[in-house]
């Protein structure tokens, strides 16, 4: 095992990803950022210079952090966000291989560009003879707009709790928008060319593919080539029947094989937002337009064929939208029932509410979170506005979560989906389903032997999850839906894992100098 240095660099830059030009938040000048990778049992150093003008932290979504809670990049849970013009090292190692990401955990910006891919491959991964090569494909919503804008239209005045909608659709951070769309005067390219993946007829092929949207479910499939899952956010799943068409939503990775079968030809690769997974309902989404195109087009490339279009045709829908990929296509390869003997049993339940200045606040269990970014690290404080009564903002700690085996029951009441996501830990989905209420969840539908072991799941509109998993990190871990905008609206809960195990003394000198660099910083920028 060997420690792999990396150095990240964020900058602004114009880029036009979809042919649309705007200011994008880069990493290394590109967007999406570098591809990291390393091997599981490495160590990873990554050293981030800040030169966006605006704080930032970089989390590494998926990855447990063991022993250094402190590198999670949460600001106002972990860390203080790296100003301007400072650099800050996150070094950790990796127990967990598989698909993961990394991002911008301060504000939206990872909506404007601040993501990048992580692969932590495996010398002993069982599925290694299975494929001769592999491909990373992110899949992803894209604005015109910078975030900051759109984060104004939500705390403005009559704010109506709906979301900004998306401009366009990217592939691997390429797609294609019909410039007549654009304002006068901007810089516009209707033809940039899709993404080319090649492959040679008779070879198999692992993909690895991501959703690094803010708000999008996508759909994913390659037209004539059906696909294999053989992972699940770092899960790997039993060799089942393949699937044709993949949904996939907010975070969520995906391991698939594909076998280049066909004959030698041009095949489109496709990702198209599912327009009716964004609610609430989309004609009264902010900036609704509904001849806006949501298909991302690729191309697998077979090596012989000719540079025309292909001819192929899409796969019809054959699964019910707005839900997890069915459970049974995604069983773990591996033996791991989840633990019987619970704990700690959690009701989460989403909630909705205007305060008084009719700003739209989401939450669970009646409070929102808003984060408190120069707080030192790991002080157990945050800021949560109550719903009952909005004049007393107080300042909570959170969940503890004691040592054991922690149950969460996650009701969703709400016209919205919510995908969720687990800092810390993965966890097992002993149910999922529709009604939003305790009695809806009967025990004797919880799959107790074999069920999907992920950290990001989906709570469609008016539906429960159950999870559980072990307490065995010592840290505070955000939970929260995924939806950039969500968040942004305090639908997070910070679960503090083991509270008397850790403190802020034991923090590492580096982070709590960022804490005082930070404070300087915000001193002047105000
Ligand atoms: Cu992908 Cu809290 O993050």
């Amino acid at each position: 095992n060997i420690t792999r240095y990396y150095h990240l660099e964020l900058t602004v830059l114009k880029l036009s990803p979809d042919g649309f030009e705007r200011p994008v938040w880069t990493i290394n000048g590109q967007y999406p950022g570098p591809l990291i990778q390393a091997y599981k049992g490495d160590r990873l150093v990554i050293n981030v210079t800040n030169n966006l003008g605006d704080p930032a932290t970089i989390h590494w979504h998926g990855i447990f952090q063991h022993n250094t809670n402190w590198y999670d990049g949460v600001p106002g849970q972990t860390q203080c966000p790296i100003p301007n013009r400072v650099s800050f090292t996150y070094n950790y190692t990796l127990e967990q291989s598989g698909t993961y990401w990394y991002h911008s955990h301060f504000l939206a910006q990872y909506v404007d560009g601040l993501l990048g891919v992580l692969i932590v491959h495996d010398r002993e991964d069982p599925y290694l003879d299975s494929y001769d090569e592999e491909y990373v494909i992110t899949v992803s919503d894209w604005y015109h707009s910078s975030s900051a804008p759109l984060l104004v239209q939500r705390v403005a005045p009559h704010y109506t709790g709906f979301n900004p909608y998306p401009d366009a659709a990217l592939i691997s951070g390429v797609g294609q928008y019909n410039c007549s769309g654009a304002p006068a005067g901007c810089y516009c390219n209707t033809n940039v060319p899709p993404p080319a993946y090649k492959v040679q007829k008779g070879k198999k092929y692992r993909f690895r593919i991501i959703n690094t949207s803010a708000y999008a479910t996508f759909t994913f499939s390659i037209d004539n080539h059906p696909l294999k899952v053989i992972e699940v956010e770092g899960t790997l799943v039993k060799n089942s029947s393949a699937v044709k068409v993949l949904p996939i939503h907010v975070a969520q990775r995906y391991s698939v094989i594909l076998i280049a079968d066909q004959p030698v030809d041009n095949y489109y690769i496709r990702a198209s937002v599912i327009d009716t997974c964004l609610l609430p309902r989309t004609n009264d989404t902010i900036n609704y337009n509904s001849s806006i195109n949501h298909n991302a087009t690729g191309i697998l490339h077979y090596h012989g064929a000719g540079n025309n279009k292909p001819k192929s045709t899409a796969y019809p829908f054959t699964f019910p939208l707005c839900q997890d990929l069915n459970a049974s296509n995604i069983r773990p390869l591996k033996d791991n029932p989840p633990p019987n003997d619970v704990t700690n049993y959690f009701v989460f339940e989403t909630s909705f509410a205007r305060n008084d200045d009719d700003v739209g606040l989401l939450g669970i269990n009646n409070s929102s979170f808003v984060p408190i970014f120069n707080n030192p690290t790991n002080q157990r404080i945050m800021l949560q506005e109550n719903f009952t009564d909005f004049d007393t903002n107080q300042n909570v700690y959170g969940y503890d979560i004691p040592n054991g085996c922690v149950q969460i029951t996650l009701l969703n009441n709400q016209p919205a989906n919510h995908p969720f996501h687990l800092h810390g830990h993965a966890f097992w989905i002993v149910t999922q389903g529709p009604g939003a209420f305790l009695s809806n969840i009967s025990t004797s539908a919880y799959n107790l032997k074999d069920p999907v072991i992920r950290d990001t799941t989906m709570v469609p509109e008016f539906s429960h999850v159950v999870i559980r998993y072990i307490a065995d990190n010592p840290g505070v871990w955000s939970f929260h839906c995924h939806i950039e905008w969500h968040v942004e609206m305090g639908l997070v809960a910070q679960l503090i894992e083991r509270p008397t195990e850790f403190s802020n003394e034991t923090l590492p000198d580096d982070v709590r100098a960022l804490c005082m660099q930070y404070d300087s910083y915000s001193k002047n920028h105000r």
